[in-house]
């Protein structure tokens, strides 16, 4: 079974590319950009990671990211996570990134995007890797801010494929950016958000998701098995659920492979993420061997997991189509 998750073509849906940076590298970077990390060796660095909950995360992944300064940091982080995706046999990727965490930095919007988009293009044609990108807001800040970025991104739509929502939930609703992603949607871009699991209001927050900002995909989305009108949307809307069950351990002691095998039974488009590998320690081989070990999932169901993340990519119907023959072809074979 782990040979056979570990050699499946693959595609990822939700994963952040500053949530990829390796101890390694930020030790690499901070050593080139003379910042002084609090750590002594990237091991010391690794032994601080503490996550209980989503603020304690957020702490740490912001404070990480300070190592990010030239556009060839942003492309070294993105060629590093291409190719061990690659390495992983995943062979399309949809990346998110946090423009708003550089720019309150003093990096520039054109530094960020430049370095990103440039490693995408190398490593399709040099990986074999094909990559879309995802511009995420901050949700703790303004909605202002997120409508200034949305502007930045203007002349480099072309670069984007959608729109997300990250960062702290409590007490920043869906609602608060609805003209930004009405915008965005005028724009031709793909809208999704994080609802990311047991986060306070919820089931109200997805209720928001679905039916204000008529979302094309939600970021986590496991609670919404507690709410049979939520599940009947999501499934009326063949809305996609990215679901990331190593960060979910973090919160819930689980990695909620319980939750996995309800939303296939009721044939849910969920699919399996890694998040922020480098921090949780799991890409997205690991993620797919732990779950599975966890919930003991048959190979079709293994499979669904996988066909559902091409099924909801942002991809031409073509396109899509040549990925599930890829799978398929792998599938009867093995
Ligand atoms: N949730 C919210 N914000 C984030 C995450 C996440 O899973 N990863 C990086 N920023
Ligand atoms: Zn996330």
């Amino acid at each position: 079974m782990q040979a056979f998750i570990e050699n499946m073509p693959k595609a990822e849906l939700h994963v952040h590319l500053e949530g990829t940076l390796e101890p390694e590298l930020s030790f690499q970077l901070a050593q080139k950009n003379n910042i002084t990390l609090a750590y002594a060796t990237p091991e010391a660095l690794v032994a601080a990671y503490d996550f209980h909950d989503l603020p304690s995360f957020l702490t740490i992944y912001y404070a990480g990211m300070g190592v990010l300064m030239t556009e060839e940091d942003f492309y070294q982080l993105t060629w590093d996570y291409l190719a061990k995706a690659r390495s992983q046999q995943t062979l399309y990727a949809e990346l998110f990134f946090d423009p708003q965490a550089h720019t309150t930095r003093g990096v520039s919007f054109v530094t960020v995007i430049t370095g990103i988009h440039e490693a995408q293009i190398a490593a399709k044609a040099q990986l074999g890797i094909d990559s879309q990108l995802i511009m995420c807001f901050l949700r703790d800040m303004s909605a202002e801010s997120a409508m200034q970025h949305l502007t930045m991104a203007k002349p480099y739509v072309d670069w984007l494929v959608g729109v997300g929502l990250d960062s702290d939930e409590k007490n920043n609703p869906p609602s608060k950016f609805k003209a930004v992603f009405a915008e965005a949607r005028a724009m031709g871009l793909k809208l999704t958000m994080h609802c990311d699991v047991n986060q306070d209001n919820t089931l109200i927050h997805m209720a928001q998701c679905i039916d204000e900002i008529e979302v094309d995909r939600i970021d986590h989305g496991i609670n919404s098995l507690e709410d049979p009108v939520l599940i009947g949307k999501i499934k009326d809307k063949k809305l996609g659920l990215t679901v990331c069950p190593v960060s979910n351990r973090f919160v819930v002691q689980s990695l909620t492979a319980k939750e996995v095998q309800t939303m296939l039974d009721n044939h849910m488009l969920v699919t399996i993420n890694s998040d922020d590998p480098a921090y949780f320690r799991a890409y997205l081989n690991e993620n797919l061997i732990e779950l599975q070990n966890e919930g003991q999932f048959s190979k079709a169901d293994m499979a669904t997991l996988i066909a559902n993340a091409f099924n909801v990519a942002w991809l031409p119907l073509e396109q899509k189509q040549a990925y599930l023959s890829i799978l398929a072809d792998y599938v009867e074979n093995n």
